[in-house]
């Protein structure tokens, strides 16, 4: 079961600390900072990173029949705190120009967040044990068949935009590195 929203309040400290060490840098340098370089660039790595960590753990920790490290909870608080911290970031590397795949895939991120937060949504209507396990609750029998129905409709959406988003990325990153960082 996925209880309050420890993982929301912890994503927006965290973007808080975030957003205070992007505005010391524009202050510093008097610049929004460029997304080739230092800091923009940076922060565009660890914003993927995360990302990446978002797509893989959740899923390599739900389907696992052998080891069974940590509870699914915890998991999927991980999931959306990276799944927020990690988008963050890498709208903060943008610069604020959405030019070409690198905007598409911008705006692919943040469907995801969207989407996600409705994912959130629906999840937390279906009671579950710690372990992730659904248990027959409170919830009216046809009430609980509904909220089931959605979110296997949920995933058939959530999942291809995961995937276009991150072919999309693949490519950005490739001919931004290519064009823009070693042909420099
Ligand atoms: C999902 C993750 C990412 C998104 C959504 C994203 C998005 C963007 C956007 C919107 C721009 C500005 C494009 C413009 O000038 O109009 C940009 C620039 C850039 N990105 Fe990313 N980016 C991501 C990840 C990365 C990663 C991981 C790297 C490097 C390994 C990277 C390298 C660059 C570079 C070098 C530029 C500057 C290109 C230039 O100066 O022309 N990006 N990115
Ligand atoms: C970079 C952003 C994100 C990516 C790439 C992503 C990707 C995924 C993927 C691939 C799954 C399927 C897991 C599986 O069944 O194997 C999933 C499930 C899920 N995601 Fe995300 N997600 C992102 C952000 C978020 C955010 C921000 C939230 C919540 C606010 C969220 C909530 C959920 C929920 C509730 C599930 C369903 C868990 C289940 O049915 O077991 N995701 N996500």
């Amino acid at each position: 079961m996925l209880r309050g929203n420890k993982e929301l309040w912890a994503a927006f400290v965290v973007m808080l600390l975030i957003t205070g060490l992007y505005g010391l840098v524009i202050f510093l340098t008097r610049e929004i900072p460029p997304a080739g370089e230092l800091f923009g660039h940076g922060i565009g790595i660890v914003g993927f990173i995360f990302m990446l960590m978002t797509e893989t753990l959740y899923s390599l920790r739900k389907r696992s029949r052998s080891v069974k490290w940590g509870r699914m909870s915890a998991w999927l608080q991980l999931h959306i705190f990276t799944g927020i911290v990690g988008p963050y970031m890498v709208l903060l590397h943008t610069s604020w120009k959405f030019n070409g795949i690198a905007g598409v895939t911008t705006l692919l991120t943040m469907i995801i967040v969207v989407s996600g937060f409705i994912g959130r949504y629906i999840f937390t209507r279906i009671p579950r044990t710690l372990d992730g396990l659904e248990i027959e609750g409170t919830l009216s029998q046809e009430a609980l068949k509904q909220a089931r129905r959605l979110l296997a409709l949920w995933h058939t959406v959530h999942i291809p935009i995961g995937m276009a988003l991150f072919i999309s990325a693949f490519v950005h990153i490739v001919a931004a590195l290519y064009y823009a960082t070693f042909l420099k």
